[in-house]
C-alpha cells in the first residue's frame, strides 16, 4: 500500500488517522474488520481492488499504510509477525551472498540466520556495530543486507543509524541497510529518514501495545524492492487476517501517549534501580552514565520502555527476583501496557547459548507498563529485598 511520502501531519495526528477513511459503503468511523477471504468480481479479472485476501484485504489496506506513514515511508507491508516480516525481507538475499547483522538481536533473528537460512547458502556474520570500523571491516563484497535493532534486544546497545546507512552503501550497490524498529517505534526514531533502506517491525510489542496481538510490518521508500516484497509477502503468504490488522490500527492510534509514559516510568525505574545496592549495572539509554547516551539523545526521541539489569548476586538472585515479583509478570514479549519481566538468556534469548551472542545468563529484562510508577518501584522492591 502506498502513502504520502512527506506526511503534512504530525505524528500523534498520523497514528490516528493515517490510512483511514469512514468506511465508503457504511461510513463507519473506524475501519471494520473485513472478515472476508474472497471477493466478488464483476466479469473475469474485473473487481474493486481486491481478489483474494492472502494477497489484500482492505483492513490490512489500512494497516500497511497507517504503518508507512508513521515510519515516513512510501510503502508498507503487514505481516503474520514480527519474524515473518523479517524472513521475507531476509527473502532479498539469495544463496551465496551475506547478511552483516548486529552483534546483538532477538533470538528468533540469530535462530533464523543460524539454524533456518545458513542450510540455504545465505552467510552470515554479526559486529559491534557501535564500533564503525568494525562495520567497514565486516562488509564483503557479497554483503546484500546490513542488520540491525537499535536499542538492540536484550543489551540495549544504540547505533548509529545514519552512519552505518551511510557505511552500508558506500559497500556497492546492492547493499541494503534495514533496521529492526521494534524497540523504539517510529514515535522514537524514524531510520528511514536516517538512511535506512527498510524497517521492520514486531507489531506484537508496542506498536499492538496491548499485548492482545502477534504482527509484523516492513516499511520503505524504494518502488522496486517494495515490488519484490509484496510478491514475496503474497508468495510466501504469511499475512495478518483482518481482525489482528484491527487490533494493531486500534492500538497506534495511542502510540505516541503511550511511549511518552511508558519512557517516563522505565526513566524512574532506571533511576530506582541504579541506587539500589543490591543492583550491580543498569543499561538504559536514557540514563547519563548509558555508554550511547549522547547518541541516543541525538537519535532518539527518549529512552524507550526497556530496562535490562544485573545483580550483585548473580543467577540464583535473579530467579529469586523474577519468581517474586507481583505486578512485573514474569513472561516473554514487551512493549504492552503491562510490565513484564524476564530472563533473556532462558528465555527470548536461549537460541543464542554458545554463539557469539550469547547473553549473561543473569541479565534481566523489564518491559516497563503504564501502571503507576511508584505501585511498579514498590514491586520491585519487596522482589529485592535479601
Ligand atoms: C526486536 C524484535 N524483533 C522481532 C521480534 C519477533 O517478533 P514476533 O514475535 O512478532 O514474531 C521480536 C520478538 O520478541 C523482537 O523483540
Amino acid at each position: 500500500m502506498t502513502t504520502n511520502s512527506n506526511p503534512p501531519y504530525h505524528i500523534e495526528t498520523l497514528a490516528i488517522h493515517a490510512g483511514q477513511q469512514p468506511d465508503p459503503s457504511t461510513g463507519a468511523v473506524m475501519t471494520p474488520i473485513y472478515q472476508t477471504s474472497t471477493y466478488a468480481q464483476s466479469a473475469v479479472g474485473e473487481h474493486k481492488g481486491y481478489e483474494y485476501s492472502r494477497t489484500g484485504n482492505p483492513t490490512r489496506t489500512a494497516l500497511e499504510a497507517c504503518l508507512a506513514a508513521l515510519e515516513g515511508g512510501r510503502y508498507g507491508l503487514a505481516f503474520a509477525s514480527g519474524m515473518a516480516a523479517i524472513d521475507t525481507i531476509l527473502r532479498l538475499v539469495a544463496a551465496g551472498e551475506h547478511v552483516l547483522a548486529g552483534n546483538d538481536v532477538y533470538g528468533g533473528t540469530f535462530r533464523l540466520l543460524d539454524k533456518v537460512l545458513k542450510a540455504y547458502g545465505i552467510e552470515y556474520s554479526f559486529v559491534d556495530m557501535t564500533d564503525l570500523n568494525a562495520v567497514k571491516a565486516g562488509l564483503q563484497p557479497n554483503t546484500r543486507l546490513v542488520w540491525l535493532e537499535t536499542p538492540t534486544n536484550p543489551r540495549l546497545k544504540i547505533f548509529d543509524i545514519a552512519a552505518i546507512a551511510k557505511i552500508a552503501h558506500a559497500n556497492n550497490a546492492r547493499t541494503l541497510m534495514g533496521v529492526d524498529n521494534t524497540f523504539a517505534t517510529p514515535y522514537l526514531q524514524r531510520p528511514l529518514e536516517l538512511g535506512a533502506d527498510l524497517v521492520a517491525h514486531s507489531t506484537t510489542k508496542y506498536l499492538g501495545g496491548h499485548s492482545d496481538v502477534v504482527g509484523g510490518a516492513v516499511l520503505l521508500n524504494d518502488t522496486e524492492t517494495y515490488a519484490r516484497l509484496k510478491f514475496l509477502q503474497n508468495a510466501i503468504g504469511a499475512v495478518p487476517g483482518p481482525m489482528d490488522c484491527f487490533l494493531v490500527l486500534r492500538g497506534v492510534k495511542t502510540l505516541p501517549v503511550r511511549m511518552d509514559r511508558h519512557a517516563e516510568n522505565a526513566l524512574t525505574i532506571a533511576q530506582f534501580l541504579s541506587d539500589h545496592p543490591a543492583v550491580k549495572e543498569v543499561i538504559y539509554p536514557g540514563l547519563s552514565d548509558h555508554p550511547q547516551y549522547e547518541l541516543a539523545q541525538r537519535q532518539m526521541r527518549n529512552g524507550g520502555g526497556m530496562i535490562s539489569f544485573l545483580l550483585h548476586g548473580g543467577l540464583e538472585t535473579a530467579r529469586k527476583v523474577l519468581a517474586r515479583t507481583h505486578l512485573f509478570a514474569l513472561a516473554e514479549s514487551l512493549g504492552g501496557i503491562e510490565s513484564l519481566i524476564q530472563l533473556p538468556s532462558a528465555m527470548t534469548h536461549a537460541s543464542t547459548a554458545g554463539s557469539p551472542l550469547e547473553v549473561a545468563p543473569d541479565l534481566i529484562r523489564i518491559s516497563v507498563g503504564l501502571e503507576n510508577k511508584e505501585d511498579l518501584i514498590d514491586d520491585l522492591r519487596q522482589a529485592l529485598k535479601e
